[in-house]
């Protein structure tokens, strides 16, 4: 995409995020319609809805030719990963959303030809909007975000990670990930990982391993963390294509590279 085009597109994007962000902050004390999908914990709400409709509506008006993956069901039904394409999540977190009014983010990405050109996680309550240009660097509002440390210790670190695979869901053996659990500072579960990306590239987490995410998920934070120096690749250290659910660690490389590591090597035993 040329440099031109990525600009306007992305002032375009970012007043509409402040304007999804308000819509929000209108509806945030008012009775929430909450219905669940594939399970009693996967939650979805009329503003999950509306906050996706708003930014459908705009594509369809000012951007006739891109496409739309999203997470609520007004997207298009993508078979490859031609041309240029939103993939929304308009609330990460809706879980936090709907207990806690709190922790939760608007997260967009926008890929042309495969390649993420522009990414933005918008943690609404705190009013941080992180963003990011390809080769433009990342930013939390007006700030610009530092390249990540290279080298820091495990031993220092935070790291995400779902605590859900942990006990009776889980999709990996808890066994395998103990002595990771135990060599790190601490762990932490935020419940968006639009949010647990936008942290790692803020410096502040880490790392951020999870065994299954969708691509709306991940599509702003992998743009975000790019920027900044920081890796994500599945749990096997492959890349992730645009359109995969997959498992996810994100993370600053030294960071990225032992939980991997960690990984293979406790997998084998
Ligand atoms: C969820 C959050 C959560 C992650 C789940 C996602 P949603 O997204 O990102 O942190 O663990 O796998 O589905 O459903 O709130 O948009
Ligand atoms: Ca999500
Ligand atoms: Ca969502």
């Amino acid at each position: 995409m040329d440099s031109i085009v990525r600009e306007a597109l992305f002032n375009h994007v970012r007043s509409w995020m402040l304007d999804a962000g308000a819509l929000i902050k209108e509806r945030i004390d008012d009775p929430l319609e909450i219905s669940t999908k594939s399970n009693a914990n996967d939650l979805v709400t009329q503003v999950d809805q509306d906050v996706e409709k708003f930014f459908a509506n705009k594509i369809k008006q000012y951007y006739k030719g891109h496409l739309l993956l999203s997470e609520e069901g007004f997207g298009d039904d993508l078979k490859d990963t031609k041309g240029t394409v939103w993939i929304i999540d308009p609330i990460d977190g809706t879980m936090n959303f709907v207990n806690q009014k709190r922790n939760f983010a608007i997260s967009i990405g926008i890929y042309h030809e495969g390649i993420g050109e522009i990414g933005f996680v918008y943690d609404v309550i705190a009013n941080n909007l992180y963003s990011a240009m390809r080769d433009g660097g990342a930013f939390k509002n007006d700030r610009r975000l530092p390249m990540l440390e290279q080298n820091v210790p495990l031993e220092e670190s935070i790291i995400c990670l779902n605590h859900y695979w942990l006990c009776e869901n889980r999709l990996i053996d808890e066994k395998v990930m103990q002595s990771l659990v135990k060599r790190v500072r601490g762990t932490r579960t935020y419940g968006s990982a639009a949010l647990e990306f936008a942290h790692v590239a803020e410096g502040i987490i880490g790392g951020y391993l999870t065994m299954s995410l969708e691509p709306w998920d991940i599509a702003a934070g992998r743009i975000i963390v790019k920027e900044v120096g920081g890796m994500t690749t599945d749990i096997d250290g492959k890349e992730v294509g645009m359109l995969e659910r997959s498992s996810i660690v994100t993370g600053n490389p030294n960071v990225h590279n032992k939980v991997i590591s960690e990984y293979l090597q406790n997998a084998k035993k």
